[in-house]
């Protein structure tokens, strides 16, 4: 069905793998489809109650936008590009399940905007992130020049921004880039093992925690409004009166998503 990624649900955790080892899974147009295409099974399908993803290959996570497809458009093409690949990316960031990027190598230009529209990240030990998009002569086009400032600060940001420089997993931790830096073998396995917990959460709860943090940056929204709204649409599920419920009765909530 899907040509450039590869899609396995198991445990209910949908793993996205960016599948062109050979490009360092360079994002082209048929890349974006197919995440399009996992993202429509993200939204639709219940038995996907979180997703990871991740690139193929020891490598790269991936290497940024396909460049070779760049020299084939002009300005008013490269826009249209720009803003279609911002529009996926919102998808995976307004996702009402958990999305988590797994760094597993390199993590360049749209690759690290892709990692920065997931929820959280968790890198290998030989991940590398950078924008080097001026070394094109190009800024990111897929939100980095926001996300980077959101969640590493702007002063570091312009740096990288700036200097194309790439940074290793430890500085990324130091950033705040990444929550968790582990071995290569073992960033699969990290993954599952934070959303397994997240998945015994209430799901409507975790949505819309997602839904009230990402409104602190979205001008078009009062957070606190956001928060207000999301409690009430918490408070008023099944899951609310279990998890009150069993915290009473000193047993474990088991939730049902309702
Ligand atoms: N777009 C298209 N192809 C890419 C790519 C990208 N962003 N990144 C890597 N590739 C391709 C290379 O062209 C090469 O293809 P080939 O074997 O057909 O020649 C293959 O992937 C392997 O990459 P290579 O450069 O040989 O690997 P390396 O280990 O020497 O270098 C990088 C790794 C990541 C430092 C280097 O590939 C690179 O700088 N990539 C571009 C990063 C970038 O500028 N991203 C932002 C794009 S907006």
């Amino acid at each position: 069905m899907y040509t450039t990624i590869l899609t396995n649900l198991e445990n209910g955790i949908f793993q996205i793998t960016i599948n062109r080892p050979d490009k360092l899974n360079a994002l082209n147009v048929a890349v974006f489809a197919d995440l399009n295409g996992a993202l429509d099974e993200v939204y639709s399908n219940a038995a996907i109650q979180s997703v990871l993803i991740t690139g193929a290959g020891p490598k790269a996570f991936v290497a940024g936008a396909d460049i070779s497809e760049f020299n084939n458009l002009d300005k008013a093409g490269i826009m249209h590009l720009s803003k279609a690949g911002q529009d996926t990316f919102f998808r995976i960031e307004n996702s009402p399940k958990p999305i988590i990027a797994c760094v597993n190598g390199f993590a360049l230009g749209g690759g690290c905007e892709l990692a920065m529209s997931c929820h959280f990240r968790i890198a290998a030990e030989n991940a590398k992130f950078g924008q080097p998009e001026v070394n094109l002569g190009l800024i990111p086009g897929y939100g980095g020049t926001q996300r980077l400032v959101q969640l590493i600060g702007k002063g570091r940001a312009m740096e990288l921004l700036m200097t194309a420089n790439m940074i290793d997993a430890a500085t990324a931790l130091q950033y705040g880039l990444v929550n968790h830096v582990v071995p290569a073998d073992q960033l699969i396995g990290k993954a599952f093992e934070i959303l397994s917990l997240i998945q015994t959460k209430a799901p409507i709860a975790v949505a819309q925690c997602i839904e009230a943090a990402n409104a602190v940056f979205d001008e078009t929204k009062n957070g606190y409004a956001v928060e207000v709204a999301g409690f009430g649409k918490s408070f008023d599920t099944a899951d609310r009166i279990e998890g009150t419920t069993a915290f009473l009765e000193k047993r474990k909530a088991v939730f049902t998503g309702k």
